[in-house]
Formats: C-alpha cells, structure tokens, sequence
C-alpha cells in the first residue's frame, strides 16, 4: 500500500471515532489540519485542499486534504489528493494554490525536504522547493516528472531555499506569475516573484516586497490579487527566528497598491490587519463563480492550545469572506447565506439598558447574532459562553471608540480593536458568527474582523447584553442553530 491509500484507508477506519466538530465551519475529517491550500472554483464547485496529517491531532508529515462545497456550509470530504512519498517532498508537500489550465486542474506547492524531521533543526540541510500536480477530474493528482520546477537553480543568490515556500500562482495577460515566501541573507522575510508560460519552466522574475531588518518577520504564505481596480497583497507574519517569538505574534496583514507585471514592482498605498484576533493564520484567496474575490483562513494560530485529544480532530478554517476595496481598506464580509441558515429575527428595538442590567438572549452553543449601536451610545458588553462566572465578553466603549474581547476559554488574552466607527454611518454594527469553539466579529459589514477561538470542554451557552453607562441600542437580530 502507498502513502496515499495508507492515509485514506486510515481515515475511513478512523473518522468514527471524532467528535465535537464545529457546526458551520470546516474542519477534518479526523486529524490535524493547517493552512488552506489550492483554494478555487473548478468544474462547477469550490475546492478546499489544506495541509493536513490525518493520525493524530498535531503537526506533522504534511499531506494535501481535500474536500469540496458549493455554498460553504455542506462539505464533502474527498480522498487525500497528495502524500509526501517523493524524494524531493519527503517531508511535507507544503502549502500551495491551484489554477485551471486547459481544462485541468494543476496544483502548485512546495516540496520540503528536512532529513532531522524537524527536531533538530540544522538550516543547511534543509530544502523547500516548489513542485507541480495535475489532475483531469480535480480529485487524482499526477506530480509532474521535471518536480521540483523552481528549485536551487532558479533561486538567486541571496535567499535561502531553507525558507522558500508557499506558492500562489495566477494569470495575467496569458503569462502566469507565482508569489513566493523567501527569507534572505539577512534572515528576514521577503516575498518575491516568478514567471513562466507553460507552469513548467520558471524564471525568477522580481522581490515584490521586503520586510525591514527591525520588524524581525518572515512573511508566509502570499498572494496576490486584484479587486475593485486595486492590486491587493496578503501574508502571513511570523516570528524569523525563536528569540523573537514575543514580539512578533502570527499575524495576517494586507497592502493595497498597484502592481506593475511587466517590471515586477508593487507600490503599495495602503495596508491593514486581516484580522484582529490572534486565530485567522495563512489564508488563501480564489475568484469565485460570480466574479468575486473570496477568502478563506485557518481559524487557529501555531502554539496554540489544543482541543482535548479524543475529540480527534484539531483546526478549523474561517468562514469564507467576501473582499472588496472601500475607501482605500479591506472589507471583508461572510460569504455564506446568514438569513437561510440562522433565519435570524429582530428580538428587540431601541433597547436601553442601565448600568449592571442584563438582556437575555439565548441558551443555544450556535448562531448569529447582530447587534446595531447608535454613536450616541455609552457603554455594554455582549456575554456569549456564558456560565456561572466564566464567559467570552465583548466591552464595547462607544465614547471612547473601542471594543474589547476577553474571556475565561482558550489561551488568547484581550483583543483590543480601536476605531470602531471610521465610516460616517449614525450607528456601529457588531455581526457574530458563534460556533462550537469559535467567534467571528465582523464590524461595520467587515471593515474590521475579529476571530477567537477556544476548545474548552466547559463553555457555557447562555448569551447575554449587560449593560454599562448609558447604554443604548437600536437593534438586536439573533437566530440560533
Ligand atoms: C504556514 C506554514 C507554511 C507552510 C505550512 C506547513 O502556516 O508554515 O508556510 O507551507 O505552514 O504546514
């Protein structure tokens, strides 16, 4: 038996045994899961691969999971597309995208090759080189025969092929381009460009991004796309070397610019936090069947606290969100249908509430709930997971224009978000997508995102308004599920 049929066989005698899975969001079949990958609308249905070990709730020998979904709620889970079973991949196919060329579907991804499996980590020995896949139906994939197609050779001089991965490939004017995470001879992270005809022969084409010396980042995970006549850029920030590991926590960033192809240079103008939570790691774009640009990230951060291990799986990804360009920042909004799922209701209208007052709401573990403050508003807190004394709090200052989450799950501390109300709109809109061991706050219809997330076995249900000075709201939608 190979590696592939050894994974899916396992995962098939197996996948029985996992329990406590989130309701609304993806998460494996059994088994730890990281990064999207291959992220991408092909032959009439969205395709979610990721990076994923199907044995046990940790870290390890990367494989390509994979399963597909047309409306980001029903998934299903397809066999493993790719295991680590060539020479020049190992030790994990890293994360990758896809791209539809001639009616197939090919995957492009890295190739890591680390003979001290990661324990002792000895850089010199270490290769990442970026390998391609194919497949007719978008389920069996056929590595290619010239693997690895960008590797020593086409890497100048400079960078590191010890920290050289991520992929994300795209079309432009018939030319394809893919952005790459490097780390440089200084060790710190840049992200640059190649170039190819056929996704085959690659030629180094341009460093699109650098970060400062100071900063201490490597940048994973890039990508690069257009949306509302901008040229956007993401990654993902981490640490470049241990000694920094606290003061570079794993954060998502974004810059909007212009992207010249042709001379392989990124001006930015703007940039932003994806996320203000300290969950939404790596994520992937792909142009949706209508044209839009949608999103997806995984809902967790490294180091982070597990789920206890006989829930059998760890990893969750975030709700899919819509992306455009409004007055120069990133909005971001959930891509699924909120009324059909939650049929949420309006359960209270111009809601005053004094100081210590509570409004109940709801005694279900799943929903959606929206909350629209006017800025004339003082102060209150929404309580979601609440029992006894333990809860997930969100304090929002209305005057002082800022919101805090805390709470007594998970491992994540305070999240502090300043600058709730930026647009000229007369009211503040919190929307919440809680699910079993998540919260998704999406402020003002996504110009702000926050994920937490907790895999606590004793998280209360009870969710309620408290209310602080003054407070004053006009509207409270909620369904649960
Ligand atoms: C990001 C990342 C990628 C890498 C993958 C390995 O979370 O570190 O850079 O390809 O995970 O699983």
């Amino acid at each position: 038996m190979n590696k592939l049929q050894k994974a899916n066989e396992y995962i098939q005698q197996n996948k029985n045994n996992v329990n406590n899975r989130p309701i609304y969001h993806f998460s494996p079949e059994i088994g730890w899961m990281n990064d999207p990958n291959g992220f991408t609308f092909y032959q009439g249905k969205y395709h979610l691969f990721y990076q994923y070990y199907p044995y046990d709730i940790v870290w390890s020998d990367m494989h390509w999971g994979h399963a597909v979904t047309e409306n980001f709620i029903d998934w299903e889970y397809l066999p493993v597309a790719m295991a680590n079973d060539k020479a020049y991949d190992a030790n994990g196919c890293f994360s990758g995208s896809a791209i539809e060329k001639d009616g197939k579907l090919y995957v492009m991804y890295t190739g890591h090759v680390d003979p001290n499996l990661g324990f002792d980590k000895v850089e010199s020995e270490i290769a990442e080189r970026q390998c391609i896949a194919s497949s007719e139906d978008g389920i069996t994939f056929e590595k290619h025969k010239l693997n690895p197609v960008i590797g020593e050779k086409q890497l100048p001089e400079g960078y590191l092929i010890c920290d050289f991965r991520d992929p994300k490939v795209i079309e432009v004017n018939g030319v394809y381009y893919c952005v790459l995470s490097v780390r440089n001879a200084q060790r710190r992270g840049e992200i640059i460009m190649f170039k190819s005809l056929d996704l085959v022969q690659w030629t180094y084409h341009s460093s699109i991004f650098q970060s400062t010396f100071e900063e201490n980042k490597l940048l994973e995970c890039p990508d690069l796309f257009k949306v509302d006549e901008k040229d956007v850029l993401l990654f993902s920030e981490m640490p470049c070397d241990p000694e920094y590991t606290k003061d570079v926590p794993n954060t998502t960033a974004y810059l909007i610019g212009k992207m010249d192809f042709e001379r392989g240079k990124f001006t930015p103008d703007d940039k932003g936090l994806l996320d203000y939570g300290q969950t939404f790691y790596a994520p992937q774009s792909t142009e949706g069947k209508d044209g839009e640009r949608l999103l997806i990230g995984w809902m967790h951060r490294w180091n982070q606290t597990n789920p206890p291990k006989e829930y059998g799986f760890n990893g969750m990804m975030s709700l899919p969100r819509k992306l455009n360009v409004i007055n120069e920042r990133l909005v971001q909004q959930p891509f699924i249908d909120t009324q059909n799922y939650f049929s949420p209701s309006v359960i209270g209208e111009i809601v005053q509430l004094t100081e210590g007052e509570e409004m109940h709401i709801e005694g279900k573990t799943t929903g959606f709930l929206e909350v629209v403050v006017p800025k004339t508003s003082g102060e209150f807190t929404i309580k979601l997971n609440k029992e006894g004394e333990k809860s997930t709090n969100i304090k929002v200052d209305v005057e002082n224009n800022v919101l805090l989450l805390s709470s007594d799950y998970g491992d994540e501390g305070n999240i502090k978000v300043e600058d709730l109300s930026t647009n000229s709109d007369e009211n503040i809109k919190l929307s919440l997508y809680i699910d079993l061991h998540s919260i998704e706050l999406f402020i003002n219809s996504g110009e702000k995102v926050v994920s937490f997330t907790a895999y606590d076995r004793d998280k209360g249900k009870d969710i309620m308004l408290v209310g602080g000075e003054k407070a004053e709201l006009k509207r409270i939608v909620y369904g649960g599920r």
